[in-house]
């Protein structure tokens, strides 16, 4: 079985898909015609990707394409509905990076509290700046709403826990279960923009989720409240975080992914909002431990060797559709 890997993936699993009889090939470089063109070329059936994008012209390019794997746990970078209509399932790893992104998540919220970022770069510039660094508000006590309690909100909010951090959520569905375990209270959207001093927003990308924080939420949050954003980056409105960041609507951000985001191989990012100020940002790289990248080359590995044997798509977001088949 011929297996494209479009992207940066474990050591590990590479050789373990060998191991499996998979002739293997990998560029993490491949994105766009290059990546059509090499799925073309390569008669792969299954391709395996992570941040990079597959269109509907890489999925027409691909004859043998069976199967596309998402080594992460979001698969709005893929066109899975156009997938489905040319009958080739989109499967992802979900969970497996859960703990790593809930990681960031929380030092992200202690490194903004205690604005470790400008200590550090006054550190490095030789300033000693005692009085301005000493206004931290502490997180114990502070309520933290989490928007969407899925398996990363559900992480971010047990060691949020730990913290001694009141919990409160909103989500489309209740989750009982983390409600009785962790203490955390289901409430409105509304709630949670107006009460929560640290707002953690961790639901799926795409067009049903864009701009879940706009200009209005920004407004309706507290002037002393934090926003972190390790989801996905359409999620909120970039420009007008910027602006609330620039005004004081809020007290300060983190983010982790961004509105047009570039490819993992490219090496600008010159998005105006890096420049708002109180924002801390990382390089979309939540799900970036090595714990967590081995855990989902694991997964790879098991989805590979289903559909291998016995012809089954383990964690597929495209069945087919009674016309498709
Ligand atoms: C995910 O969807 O799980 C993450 O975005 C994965 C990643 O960064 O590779």
């Amino acid at each position: 079985m011929k297996v494209l890997i479009a992207d940066k993936f474990a050591d590990t699993g590479i050789e373990a898909l060998r191991g499996l009889g998979c002739d293997v090939d990998c560029n993490p470089e491949l994105k766009g015609d290059a990546l059509t063109q090499a799925v073309k070329d390569s008669n792969c059936q299954v391709l395996i990707v992570r941040s990079t994008k597959v269109e509907r012209t890489t999925l027409e390019a691909g004859e043998d394409l069976k199967l596309i794997i998402r080594a992460g746990s979001g698969f709005d970078t893929i066109d899975f509905e156009g997938a489905a209509e040319l009958n080739i399932r989109v499967c992802n790893c979900p969970g497996m990076n859960s703990v790593a992104v809930a990681e960031l998540t929380i030092g992200l919220m202690v490194a903004l509290d205690r604005r470790i970022v400008d200590e550090t770069v006054d550190l490095r510039r030789g300033v000693w700046n005692k009085k301005e660094y000493s206004k931290a508000r502490g997180l114990k006590g502070r309520t933290l709403g989490v928007v969407g309690l899925g398996r990363i909100g559900y992480e971010v909010a047990k060691r949020a826990k730990a913290f001694d951090m009141n919990l409160i959520y909103c989500d489309v569905v209740a989750q009982s279960k983390s409600e009785a375990e962790l203490g955390i209270k289901k409430v409105s959207f509304e709630q949670v923009l107006s009460e929560a001093d640290f707002i953690s927003l961790h639901v799926p990308g795409g067009e049903g989720t864009r701009h879940v924080i706009g200009r209005d939420e920004l407004k309706r949050m507290k002037p002393t409240a934090f926003l972190f954003n390790c989801s996905r980056g359409g999620v909120v409105d970039q420009e007008a975080l910027a602006e609330a960041l620039r005004d004081g609507v809020i007290a300060g951000a983190g983010l982790d992914v961004y509105e047009n985001e570039p490819a993992a191989s490219d090496k600008e990012f010159k998005d105006p909002v890096v420049h708002a100020p109180r924002l801390y940002g990382t390089h979309h790289v939540g799900a970036s431990t090595e714990q967590a990248q081995d855990a989902v080359a694991e997964e790879v590995v098991r989805i590979v060797q289903a559909f291998k044997t016995d012809g089954e798509f383990l964690h597929c977001v495209n069945p087919a559709s009674p016309a498709a088949t």
